[in-house]
């Protein structure tokens, strides 16, 4: 039987393209809150012996979790053989370790509660620090969908003589890989963070970017901070205004009105995170990843039949 793909809200058209792409059932289900702001969900469409997959987003994820956790239950709960994760953005990846006295480690406790519920997950670029590999940390089968591809093909298209240019040492891992797909040149600054909104970003050498539009390219556009600075110094080193271009382009607060004022010139995000500057479709390359684990574990035994 075909897979049901549902919608978390604000997930409709991924849920769509989903489902077109993987020849599955665009799943009905009601997600609201009760006046006293707790949540009820419905799974409307049947899904006894199918694969359940839900698409949910999980930038500002405290508001999300709660429902997207029950969706997943109520599925379970009404016969799915599988119940599947599409996060393109996934949350608590930054405290990955104990850092003071007292601290929740929120990356395992986040990764213990994911795969409680889940069976599969697929995500795009998460941003791992000291956790190497996601599958292990969470436990059960994950694939990660790149959105280099997307974005070199987007530069290719829309911006002439390109530099890429990453933020720090970080971006160099996606940075190096969409100037080798769009065929232009790359180089990585070197970044302090000295707080929660400050940094300092070197000053790159003006000679190697001469002649070219500076493309600045990174995996998380948060506070803006990391990107402001590094906008700042280009100009300051006469550069013209920078392509600006996150892969998830969360935006807290006003970042992206600083991001602008500091001189930024077109500012485009991938559709992982929604806003304004979505740009960049990535549905492609997470419907592939999805289609790629669906298939691996359909030979399995579900963990129904397992437990049985
Ligand atoms: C850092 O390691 C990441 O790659 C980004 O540079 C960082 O998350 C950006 O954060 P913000 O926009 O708050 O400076």
């Amino acid at each position: 039987m075909s897979p049901v793909v549902f919608a978390m809200p604000g997930n409709d058209a991924l849920a769509t393209a989903l489902a077109a792409r993987l020849g599955a059932e665009k799943g009905a289900c009601t997600v609201r809150r009760f006046p006293d702001g707790e949540s009820y969900v419905r799974v409307e469409t049947a899904v006894q012996g199918r694969d359940a997959v839900l698409a949910c987003t999980l930038d500002r994820p405290d508001d999300r979790i709660a429902p997207l956790l029950f969706l997943a239950s109520a599925a379970r709960d009404f016969g799915a053989v599988r119940v599947g994760l599409v996060a393109p953005y996934l949350a608590y990846l930054r405290q990955d370790a104990r850092f003071s006295p007292g601290e929740c480690v929120s990356a395992h406790v986040f990764a213990r509660w994911i795969a409680l519920h889940f069976d599969w997950l697929v995500t795009m670029d998460p941003h791992l620090h000291r956790i190497p590999d996601l599958e292990p940390a969470y436990g059960i089968p994950v694939r990660v969908a790149h959105a280099a591809p997307a974005i070199a093909a987007w530069l290719r298209e829309n911006v002439a003589e390109p530099v890429l240019i990453g933020p720090d040492m970080e971006s160099s891992q996606w940075v190096d890989e969409v100037a080798r797909l769009a065929g232009a040149p790359s180089i990585v600054l070197e970044k302090k963070r000295r707080g929660d909104r400050e940094v300092v970003v070197s000053v790159p050498d003006p000679g190697k970017l001469a002649g070219r539009t500076p493309v600045l390219v990174d995996d998380i556009v948060s506070t803006a901070r990391t990107m402001i600075e590094a906008v700042r110094h280009l100009r300051a080193a006469g550069l013209p205004a920078p392509v600006c271009v996150a892969v998830h382009g969360i935006f807290a607060g006003d970042a992206f009105e600083a991001l602008r004022a500091a001189g930024a010139g077109r500012i485009a995000s991938c559709d992982t995170v929604a806003h304004p500057s979505n740009i960049i479709a990535v549905d492609t390359a997470v419907a592939a990843s999805v289609a790629d684990v669906l298939n691996a574990i359909s030979s399995r035994p579900s963990g129904n039949e397992a437990a049985e």
